[in-house]
């Protein structure tokens, strides 16, 4: 047994068939209903697959679907947020009991399923996840609004992989960065980390989101930089023109013995306080010990509070979660002090701190400006200004 903490659930899920099951199943799923898988669908297959969703082992049967939205629980007990779904239009629900071939989108065949429940797809349920209150749904949420679009009936029951990356010659396949969990796990034990932090993002790293590595990097052996590259909302800076921010900034500004980068293929969702702890239980399942949760995670629009991502960790069972949340406030470079600060560390002065809208940034970077280098390092803001100029 290694020294690492445990995967959710007790045991680290692997559905990624091995020759000769691997050759056996391709066989079979030439014969097999055919189901189109949505991009999310497909990283949902990917993340189940390698166990990034530990315990899950194929989509969520009713039971679950129910537990997860009512009580942020799996009908184990075992904490979880968001409910993990195949849905489909009726007309294409297949029979208990009968077995399915699953496709991504781009056409290549990714895993084959075994039906154990069809239910009814409770939407309007679902789509409550994103909100506080009824009220907050004004019909512009991108995550409440992708589920609403969804199939009216769900499909459950484990699944076996066939293809792991569906798009391995792609621009975001990041194939020398796409580590399973039990694959940064490994590492972990080699490098010697006991404690490991790990930073979400779906954005290029500013000096904000550095700073944040650099204190978990204080406190921790080393630093996971863990940044979703599977589906985001249209508007969001592609994964390859972030990776290649993430690569040129480590190499520039961080130190080798105790930084990593690897890539997460997860969807995202945009539902904040709840994403945040599927975020950080993911992260645990990748080994991961400590959490970083920062203003607004996951968030969208002006749907969450500030601290609802933090605060919402309060009310979980801390053994069942096993990862600590590392929470900061708001972090900025402040010009009185020469360097990062947040309203922990540094007195609030009226203009003291460098913010930038998301819109101010874009329009500079779309006219070939830098952002200042308070803002973002200038290595990271020429590789952004060259996408935002070619588009
Ligand atoms: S997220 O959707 O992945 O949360 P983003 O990439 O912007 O979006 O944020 C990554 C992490 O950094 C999140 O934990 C977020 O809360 C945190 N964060 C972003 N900006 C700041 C900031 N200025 N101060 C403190 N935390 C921040």
């Amino acid at each position: 047994m290694s020294g690492l903490i445990q995967p959710h659930g007790g045991t680290l899920v692997n559905r990624v068939a091995e020759e000769p099951r691997r050759h056996e199943l391709v066989h079979e799923a030439g014969g097999l209903p055919r189901i189109d898988l949505s991009a999310k669908q497909s990283c949902d297959v990917e993340m189940i697959g390698i166990g990034a969703f530990s315990p899950l082992t194929g989509f969520m049967g009713s039971k679950d679907f129910n537990s997860v939205i009512t009580d942020m629980k799996l009908a184990s007990g075992d904490i979880w947020p968001i409910p993990i779904t195949l849905s489909v239009s009726k007309d294409k629900a297949p029979a208990v009991g009968s077995r399915v071939a699953l496709y991504a989108p781009n056409g290549t065949l990714q895993a084959v399923m075994t039906i154990e429940e069809v239910y009814d797809h409770d939407r309007a349920k679902e789509a409550t996840i994103f909100f506080n209150k009824a009220g907050d749904d004004d019909g512009q949420h991108p995550g409440a609004e992708a589920v609403k679009k969804e199939g009216d009936t769900c499909l459950a029951g484990p699944i076996e992989v066939v293809t792991v990356c569906v798009d391995p010659n792609g621009p975001e396949a990041f194939l020398d960065f796409r580590l399973t969990p039990a694959e940064t796990r490994a590492e972990f034990e080699k490098r010697g980390w006991k404690t490991v932090s790990a930073f979400q993002t779906r954005n290029p790293i500013h000096r904000a989101h550095e700073y944040l590595c650099k204190c978990a990097q204080e406190i921790t052996d080393g630093i996971l930089i863990h940044p979703l590259v599977g589906e985001t909302k249209p508007g969001d800076i592609p994964a390859d023109v972030r990776m290649r921010c993430y690569q040129k900034l480590i190499s520039e500004y961080f130190v080798p013995a105790t930084t990593m980068l690897s890539v997460m293929p997860a969807a995202m969702r945009y539902a904040g306080p709840r994403e945040a702890i599927l975020h950080a239980l993911v992260r645990k399942n990748y080994g991961v010990t400590h959490f970083i949760v920062g203003r607004d995670h996951a968030g969208v629009g002006s749907y969450y509070g500030t601290y609802d991502a933090q605060t919402i960790f309060d009310g979980l069972d801390k053994a069942n979660l096993g990862i600590e949340p590392l929470k900061f406030e708001h972090a900025a470079y402040s010009k009185k002090a020469q360097g990062m600060v947040s309203g922990k560390t540094f007195p609030k002065i009226e203009g003291d701190q460098v913010f930038l809208s998301g819109t101010k940034v874009r329009d500079m970077l779309a006219q070939g400006e830098r952002p200042p280098g308070e803002f973002t390092r200038p290595e990271v803001a020429d590789i952004l200004i060259e996408w935002a100029t070619k588009a």
